[in-house]
Parts: structure tokens; sequence; C-alpha cells
């Protein structure tokens, strides 16, 4: 009877379903959508395009997709200067297709998640005309200063925008200058109106009520500055780090970001999503380039809830010479530091960094794809990372992202460009990589495309988009989910990751990755957790092991660059079961 009974519990337990959390243990998938792909051959991607190619994001296995801005913009900073919050941009669709890709997505289980730009909008809102004009609440919705002395040719303080020279711009209608952080395009809104932060949850809320899953909340710690006491603005201290006086470098940064009422406003955008999460938790992930423990308060303050701040680690600490241990420890570093029951998170790439195949070079492709993947939380992969694609080339004449445009630097501007991380994703080795059937696309395609695209990888034998398909189908096991992390540097070119579950029923994942150019062979009975027999369940472009193939763990051998994922061969639910159906017979037999 017992045994029946233990039987009835396990069912149970299984059918309990993680739907509340599903972030817990995700892959979200960055979507360019200017990138990714067109469907009326404009040379601009589009939000047709995105629903004809969901079927390829259901069968990676993605959970969710995070959409870079679709609104209505002008587009000076592609789409990060919004004209209007709930209107789509011409060039991507309608909102008759927005909710066609929604009901699509719906249907598949891919999960949508949009991009929310608090910090700005476009001078071309009807917000910002109507400031201009001083008309009623909107006033105040945008950041406001006489210049220096009242003179119009000397701008309020000495702020620097993030893309280079003064931070404001003087406006002829409102005769004040604008705060803008970002490009001229990009008036910064005053958080300290009330009235704005009230009607910047109406847009959370216009997106919630159609169904999308959460946010990524763009430039969140650039939301408020610092204003004296009679309305003027501190001037920054230099930073000391160039004599570029139009760097952003130039300034320390005191008064422009990372301010303490920033928090509040991320937590009450938390409330106003737990408004909506009666089915499921929605995800907020907020970008902030900053000190470590300014990101760990968006988690929340013990009191309130907050965001998940994406982790920037491997981004930023990590390049193609870092070791295992360098590994080792920048993962630490983030885990030591988030708060008791927070998710983690690891970012490898976005649409403003160079793409992880050339910062850690494509020989680490696997390797980066599956740390992020087998680690505890949220994998954040940008689109083309699966493929390992890398940056394209792009020369000053093709040159359109407005960071490389204001350095007026023919010959240095690719050192701030982020256009090279943006060409059009690499569907196949048809013209224009199957992205469009257009004349020419916004950006050109990166050269590569022939033998990097998503054709060419799916007929291969290995491919990076096989490996990282094969891992990605671990992200929901028990192990990955909720299983005890081990990490161990077996010297400086091996890691080994375990991911162990709570259950003895449970398979344990196993990820190893040798980063060198020598073979390795090394004894993986050292290490805590990992099974007598493993099998492989996805294997790296440079292993020679293929999946299913068992390999015992005291000598496992790695070709240079081969980074594997394994499971114990047999399944140990069923020695514990077998062993419990065996004990309850003799004892039935006995009585
Ligand atoms: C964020 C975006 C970036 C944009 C900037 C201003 O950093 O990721 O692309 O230029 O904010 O909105």
């Amino acid at each position: 009877m017992w045994v029946f009974t233990l039987l009835l519990v396990a069912a149970t337990a299984a059918s309990v379903s993680c739907q509340d959390m599903w972030w817990k243990s995700a892959v979200v998938y960055q979507i360019y959508p200017r990138s990714f792909m067109d469907s009326n051959g404009d040379g601009i991607g589009d939000l047709n395009g995105i629903k004809m190619k969901l079927p390829y994001l259901k069968e990676l296995g993605v959970d969710a997709i995070w959409l870079s801005p679709i609104y209505q913009s002008p587009m000076k900073d592609f789409g990060y200067d919004i004209t209007n919050y709930t209107a789509i941009a011409d060039e991507y669709g309608t909102m008759d297709d927005f909710d066609a890709l929604m009901a699509e997505a719906k249907r598949l289980g891919v999960r949508i998640v949009l991009d929310y730009v608090p910090n700005h909008t476009s001078p071309e809102s009807t917000w910002f005309k109507l400031s201009q004009n001083r008309t009623g609440k909107y006033t105040d919705y945008y950041v406001w200063a006489d210049g220096k002395n009242n003179d119009s040719t000397t701008p309020p303080s000495n702020w620097i925008s993030v893309f280079r020279n003064s931070a404001w711009q003087y406006d002829d209608t409102r005769k004040q200058f604008y705060l803008h952080q970002f490009v001229i395009g990009q008036p910064d809104l005053n958080y300290r109106s009330s009235y704005l932060r009230e009607e910047m949850k109406e847009v959370l809320r216009f997106w919630l009520s159609k169904g999308v899953s959460g946010f990524r909340v763009d430039a969140v710690n650039m939301m408020y500055e610092v204003v004296n006491a009679d309305g003027t603005y501190p001037d920054e201290p230099l930073s000391g780090n160039t004599n570029d006086t139009a760097s952003y470098d130039y300034l320390n940064h005191l008064y422009t970001k990372d301010q303490n009422d920033t928090y509040t406003v991320v937590y009450d955008w938390r409330d106003v999503l737990e408004e909506f999460g009666k089915d499921e938790s929605k995800i907020m992930m907020t970008e902030a380039y900053t000190d470590i423990d300014l990101m760990m308060r968006y988690y929340g303050n013990g009191v309130r809830n907050g965001s998940m701040p994406f982790n920037f680690i491997f981004l930023g600490e990590l390049s193609g010479t870092s070791t295992a241990r360098n590994m080792t420890t920048v993962i630490d570093k983030w885990i030591d530091k988030m708060p008791a029951n927070t998710v983690a998170n690891w970012v490898n790439g976005n649409h403003d960094n160079s793409r992880m195949a050339t910062r850690h070079g494509v020989n680490r492709v696997d390797a980066m794809n599956m740390l992020a993947l087998i680690l505890p939380g949220v994998t954040i992969t940008y689109q083309g990372e699966e493929l390992g694609m890398t940056d394209g080339n792009i020369s000053w004449a093709d040159t359109v992202d407005p960071q490389a445009c204001n350095t007026l630097d023919p010959v240095n501007y690719w050192k701030s460009s982020r256009d090279p991380a943006r060409t059009p994703f690499h569907w196949d080795a048809t013209k224009n990589a199957g992205f469009s059937n257009g004349s020419s696309t916004w950006l050109p395609v990166a050269s590569n495309y022939q033998t990097v695209n998503v054709a060419v990888e799916k007929a291969a034998a290995r491919s990076h988009y096989k490996f990282y398909k094969d891992v990605v189908a671990l992200k929901h096991t028990a192990a990955v989910t909720s299983g005890s992390l081990g990490k161990t540097a077996l010297s400086d070119n091996v890691l080994v990751v375990t991911r162990v579950p709570s259950s003895a029923s449970e398979k344990t994942v196993v990820g190893i990755m040798n980063l060198g150019s020598s073979s390795e062979t090394v004894d993986l009975s050292k290490v805590a957790g990992v099974p007598q027999t493993l099998k492989v369940v996805a294997s790296g472009v440079a292993c020679t092991l293929n999946n299913d193939d068992t390999v015992q763990r005291n000598s496992v051998t790695l070709p240079p660059y081969c980074a594997m994922t394994f499971q114990n061969a047999a399944a140990t639910i069923v020695a514990p079961f077998l062993l419990l159906i065996f004990t309850s017979l003799i004892q039935l037999w006995r009585q």
C-alpha cells in the first residue's frame, strides 16, 4: 500500500506547475527587430518577419523573445527615441500586426517581452510639444532649465551626453534648455513630476493588457538628476580619465545617474506588473551599467520587490583570454552579491556591444553559450549568438549609429560604433542572407553569411546552432532549474560546471569546456557531484564525441576548444525505484 502512496505522491508532485515563475530558469532571446527578418522587401526587419520566424524560435527552445523598441519613432537612435509609446513604428507594421504576432506567439508558447524606454522620448512626441508650450501638467514632463546666468548660449551645467558633447539643447519655442543624456533627439523625461510617473505606469498597463509577459527597461539608472535647492543643476567633477572634453568619460557622473529615487520608481513598476500577475509572473529586466552593489538594489530592498538587473559581468569582465579561474571568479562575484530568493541572469551579448563571437573569438562560442545556459537563472541570448555570428565590417559611409556618427571621425569611428553588432540576421546563403528580398538592407549583411547561417548550421553534423539547441533543451530539467551549482577550474583551460538536483530520481547535468588550443584529458572523479558514467547530451563543434556516447568520469578527453554537456548515463530513477519495489515485495512475501 505504501508503495502505491509513494508513487501517487511522486505523480502529484510532477504535475505541480511552475507556470507562475516561468522565468526562474528561462531563455530570453533578444530580437533587434530592424535586423531580424524583413517581410516586405524594404530592407528593414518588421513584425510580420518576426511572426514568420516564430517556428524557428520555438524549435530553438527559447521561452521568451524580448523585442527591442517597436514603437513609433523618427529612428534617431533606432527606436530608442519614441514618439508614441502605444503605437507601432510604420516601418515595423501596425497594431494589428502586433496583435497577430502576440496571438501566434501565444499559440506556440513563446512569450513576448517588450522594451520599455522610460528615460526619454523623441522631441516629436505630443508630450514634448505640449511641454515646449508649457501646457498644463505637461509643462514639467521634461527636464528644462535656463542657461547659466540666463544666457541662451551657455548650458545650465557642464553635463555631457553619453553620445558626446553637451547634454543640454536650447529650445527656441520654450526659450530654455532641455536635457538629453543621449542624442539631441532624446529629451529626458522628468521623474519628479508625479503626473509623468503615473502616465508611464499607464504605458505598462497598456501592453500588459495585451498579454505581454514583461519588460526590459532601458537606461534605468539615468532617470533622476540632482537638482540644487534653487532649481539649478550642479556641475559634475572631472573624471581625470581623458582629455577629450566632449567625451562622456570626461566627467564623473555623480549627479546624472544612480540616484536613490530611481529604485522607488522601479519598485512601483513591479507593483503595476503584479496587477497583471494572476496567471503568470511578469519579468522585469533592468539595464544599468553601473557598480554591482547599485545593481543589486534593483532586485528589491527587503520590503519591496523590484526587477532583475541585467548581469553584464560576462560582457565587461571576460574576454577571449580569460581563464577558467577568471570565469569562476566572475560567476561568484554576481551570485555572492545577490539578495536571497532572487533570480540570477547571464548576458552574453546585446545590440550595444561587440558580438560575443568577436569578443571571445569563435573558438569560445560553444563554451560561452553553454555557460550562460547551464548556470542558474535566466539566459539572455542576443539574436545570432546561437549561430556564432560575428561583428560585420561597416564602412564610415555605411555607418548610421549616432554613437559613431557623433565622433565625426572617419578613421576611428568604429571604436564606438554599435552597427557591427546590428547587421542583419543570417538565415541562409541566398541574397541578403535570406533576411530581405529587397535591393539593399539598412545595414550591410556581414561578409561571412554564406558559412554562418541557420540553413547551413541546421544541415551540418555539428554546429553552434545544434549545440545551443541541445543545451537549451536542459534548461527546464530539475538540475538546471533548481539543482545545486558547482564550478571547478581544473586548470587555466578546463572548467567544469555541475548542476546536481536535490532528488536522486533526476539527472545531474555536467558542463565541461576546454578553453585552450591543446587537447586535455581530465579526471572528473575529483569533481564533486559528477556521476560515474556520463552520457553526452550536447557536443560542440570542436568535439569528437557524439550525443548519446558514454564516457567514464575518470578519463574524459577534450579536444581544443571543445565544450560538452553530459547527464548521468543511466537514469538514477530506475535504481531507487527498483530497490523500493523489490524490498516491498520481500516485505509482502514475509507477511
Ligand atoms: C540603452 C539602449 C541603447 C540606447 C540607449 C538610449 O542603452 O540599449 O541602444 O541607445 O539606451 O536609449
